[in-house]
């Protein structure tokens, strides 16, 4: 089969790393890739929003399946695009993936589908917003209603505070049309977990939960940045909150969305806040999350094309998904002054001549010239490891980054200190 997978990022270098595993895959394409992913796939210069463009390339090249790894060309309808002119494409429509790029419109669903999820109101007047912030409690939190890169939620320690957020999204736009409306929601206490699920409408099977590093600082300070690492099995998602998050959250929004006459095929992430062994949903993304996949599916024993094809003709139900037994941590390597702008194009040195079984690095801002490796991005490298236990896999992930090196680079040390301390305290 022929695939064709859509981004640049080191989600999208774990993707095309796994499919490239399956006996079934003759050829891999990527728009428009990395340095990283050149190595497994053929990149081909189509930006991810560039929906024609990439459309025609999948004609042109008679690919069998296509697979969207950001946000971006979903919010946009590409899966819609492509099935009205019959190429089989794995991500989610339009309407579904709403559940990602308006907050608003997944917060009606929460609320309408019972799932657990903070206190909000939705606003798109800022006298209205600001009467409503006259009585709330303190912190709050402000978001954009739609895409922000991560960046549309600011969390207001005073009112004033708050105020200043919700003028910068309404008044100032900001954030553009993102910010067109604004919700504003109780700030929630507790430890974040991720739990991405294979989804085809009905049927819904969870991946191994993860935890992500949003800040960009040691300790959790700073601020936020698209993920700065991650590491799985999360300790904190015992077998019985595993059962929570499938039975409160996932299989309520998979049903609410066919309800409501947008089934979603894809994978469906929720971002939770764990607080008193209860789950909280903070957000969900119509994708798989980065960096998270880069944890997870290293992990996936089965074949990922087996688990994308089921989901395309709905007959997840027939699918066993199996895990390897070990423990994964990914370290996020950046360029310096991200999450703030920062130098690209400087030289990469150090990286490991191959993957083996317990390590891999994942391109993520990278690009290739005359046989260099330049840095290309915010988030440059994530050097992810495997081993028995989180402990010798967080060992391994920072004895293997060690000999990379590029200038300004940045990395946090302590990506999953956290586990650590969940696992002695059990
Ligand atoms: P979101 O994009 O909605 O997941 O928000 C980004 C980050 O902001 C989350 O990962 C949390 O760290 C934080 N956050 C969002 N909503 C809340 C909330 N209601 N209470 C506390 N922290 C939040
Ligand atoms: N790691 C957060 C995200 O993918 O949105």
């Amino acid at each position: 089969m022929k695939l064709f997978v859509i981004g640049n990022g080191g989600r999208e270098h774990a993707l095309v790393w796994k499919l490239a595993q399956s006996p079934r895959v003759s050829k891999i394409y990527c728009a428009p890739g990395n340095a990283g992913i050149a190595q497994l796939a053929e990149c081909v210069p189509v930006q991810v929003d560039d929906l024609p463009g990439l459309q025609a390339f999948a004609k042109a090249q008679s690919i069998d399946l296509t697979i969207v790894g950001p946000e971006l060309p979903l919010s946009l309808g590409i899966a819609d695009e492509f099935r009205k002119a019959k190429l089989r494409i794995f991500g989610p429509t339009r309407n579904a993936a709403r559940i990602e790029s308006s907050k608003s419109f997944a917060k009606e669903l929460m609320v309408r589908e019972g799932i657990p999820t903070a206190a909000s109101r939705t606003f798109d007047s800022m006298d209205a917003a600001f009467m409503w912030l006259e009585s709330c409690d303190l912190p709050v939190v402000v978001k954009a209603d739609g895409l922000a890169q991560g960046k549309g939620v600011i969390i207001c320690g005073t009112k004033v505070e708050a105020q200043e957020a919700v003028k910068s999204m309404l008044s100032d736009q900001q954030f553009g049309e993102a910010g067109a409306k604004v919700v504003l929601e109780e700030f929630l206490e507790g430890e974040e977990l991720t739990v991405m699920a294979f989804a085809d409408g009905r049927t819904v099977i969870p991946m191994i939960p993860a935890q992500d590093h949003k800040r960009i600082g040691e300790g959790d300070t700073g601020p936020n940045t698209g993920g700065m690492g991650a590491y799985a099995p999360a300790p904190l998602a015992t077998p019985e909150l595993q059962k929570r998050i499938l039975e409160e959250v996932l299989y309520p929004a998979i049903r609410g969305l066919s309800r409501t006459g947008s089934p979603f095929y894809g994978v469906l992430y929720a971002g939770l806040m764990i607080k008193n062994g209860k789950p909280y949903t903070l957000e969900f993304n119509a994708r798989f999350g980065d960096p998270e996949t880069q944890v997870v599916l290293p992990l996936l024993q089965t074949d990922l094309l087996d688990i994308i094809e089921a989901v395309v003709e709905h007959r997840l139900d027939q699918i066993h998904v199996a895990w390897q037994k070990q423990a994964a941590v990914c370290v996020v390597l950046t360029s310096e002054g991200y999450p703030g702008s920062y130098p690209k194009g400087l030289p990469i040195t150090g990286l490991p001549e191959k993957t083996t079984d317990s390590v891999v690095v994942f391109h993520a801002g990278t690009t290739e010239s005359d046989g260099a490796v330049l840095t290309n991005g915010g988030r440059v490298l994530g050097v992810t490891a495997l081993a028995d236990t989180i402990r010798s896999a967080q060992q391994r992930a920072y004895a293997s980054l060690a000999p990379i090196k590029f200038e300004g680079c940045y990395y946090r040390a302590d990506v999953a200190r956290r586990a650590l301390s969940d696992l002695s305290e059990n």
